[in-house]
């Protein structure tokens, strides 16, 4: 048997991370702006996370959620502490799939409707209702296409209104800012009108905050930049530094259900020591703070960049739209200068490093960059 065929690989094995570098199986060292596609968040292998997964390992690696288990209690009081968010509760899951269609599944138990808005470009996820909600026929399989779905423009609120007035709409998603997409940065406006469209029409609003939160964009939760407070808040990817894991926040208009929602894995030890680890790291170097002057330091530094179309983002989730396809300039950046990067679309390179990058690789990584477009 072998691995199915299914990712376009680079030929390169990547065997030891430390920080925001990496190194394959020859030895050669790359700077990695992608964190893995969002997940490293507090760097790779941090002493402290390295110690606290090993510590639970060595004590209790799982056992069902069927009894208590008191490191769920211990990272919900702490994610609530720092997100803001102390009056909500969390569920927690293995992936971010899983988070969006747990929140699309609550929405709808919770109203009783049926029919979803979510916009064009969107991702959410490649299980059954978050690819339904995904603007993408290619990956939606025809058993994915039984819930109803509306895909809207983005920045478009009287497009939304025009749907939420027919009455049969259970939820809203939309992602803090679309990273699949190309990094798109709703306008501030147009979530605080969401979120008073969704008040007054008896839909929830649900932020997918799986690639733009945990400190990405320099606030906990990229939607915190409007100022509001959206029913239904998903995590996943960095919230435990690459132990899969996902989550749910749920605000206190939402009551338990026995049985409603249920999983083997979500919430086990081990990710529950990982992601608590990652918390404790975050708050001790401020990495949210690092996030947001770091942030505005690369997209200072990047603007101007020859060929360079669009800078986009917010914090360390940075796009960079180029006039021509960027596929060459991608590869010269990992196989030349030896930088990880991501991709949106044919034309947009896109930066999603650990949170803890700092200021002096920030530096090297505009020189590179410039560099691989010479
Ligand atoms: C915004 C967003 N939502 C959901 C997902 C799905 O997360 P997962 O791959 O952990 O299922 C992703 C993954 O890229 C994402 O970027």
């Amino acid at each position: 048997m072998s691995p199915f065929d299914v990712y376009p690989l680079f030929d390169i094995e990547i065997v030891r991370g430390k920080g925001c570098r990496v190194w394959d199986s020859a030895g050669t060292e790359y700077l990695d702006l992608y964190g893995g596609h969002a997940v490293i968040s507090v760097g790779h292998c941090h002493p402290h996370y390295v110690a606290a997964v090993s510590e639970q390992l060595n004590k209790l690696g799982f056992y069902s959620n069927s009894v208590h288990n008191s490191l769920q209690q211990q990272l919900a009081e702490k994610l609530g502490r720092a997100s803001g968010y102390e009056d909500y509760s969390l569920f927690l899951i293995n992936s971010g799939a899983e988070a969006n269609e747990n929140a699309l599944k609550l929405a709808s138990f919770h109203n009783g409707k049926g029919r979803v808005l979510a916009f064009k470009k969107a991702f959410h996820g490649r299980t059954s209702a978050a690819v339904r909600v995904t603007d993408n026929p290619a990956i939606q399989a025809p058993v994915n296409r039984g819930m109803e779905v509306s895909y809207l423009p983005f920045n478009d609120a009287g497009r939304v209104e025009d749907e939420l007035r027919k009455g049969d709409v259970s939820s809203v998603i939309i992602e803090g800012i679309q990273g699949v997409g190309g990094i798109i940065v709703p306008d501030d406006s147009f979530l605080q009108a969401l979120r008073k469209l969704c008040t007054r029409y008896g839909a929830c609003l649900i932020l997918d905050e799986i690639q733009s939160g945990y400190g990405r964009t320099g606030r906990f939760f990229a939607h915190q930049w409007a100022g509001i407070r959206p029913d239904l808040i998903t995590v996943a990817k960095g919230i435990a530094n690459g132990f899969p894991m996902g989550g749910l926040l749920i605000s206190p208009e939402f009551k338990p259900v026995y049985g409603q929602l249920g999983t083997t894995f979500g919430g086990n030890h081990l990710a529950c020591a990982a992601a608590i680890a990652v918390l404790d790291i975050m708050e001790k170097e401020q990495l949210v703070a690092n996030a947001a002057s770091v942030g505005t330091y690369l997209l200072d530094a990047l603007r101007g960049l020859p060929g360079l179309k669009e800078l986009r983002g917010r914090g360390l989730m940075i796009g960079l739209e180029f006039e021509q396809p960027i596929k060459e300039i991608r590869n010269r950046l990992l196989f030349e200068q030896k930088v990880f990067t991501g991709v949106a679309g044919a034309n947009t390179i896109r930066l999603l490093p650990p949170l803890c990058l700092s200021r002096e690789e920030a530096a090297e990584a505009v020189g590179r960059i410039r560099k691989s477009l010479a």
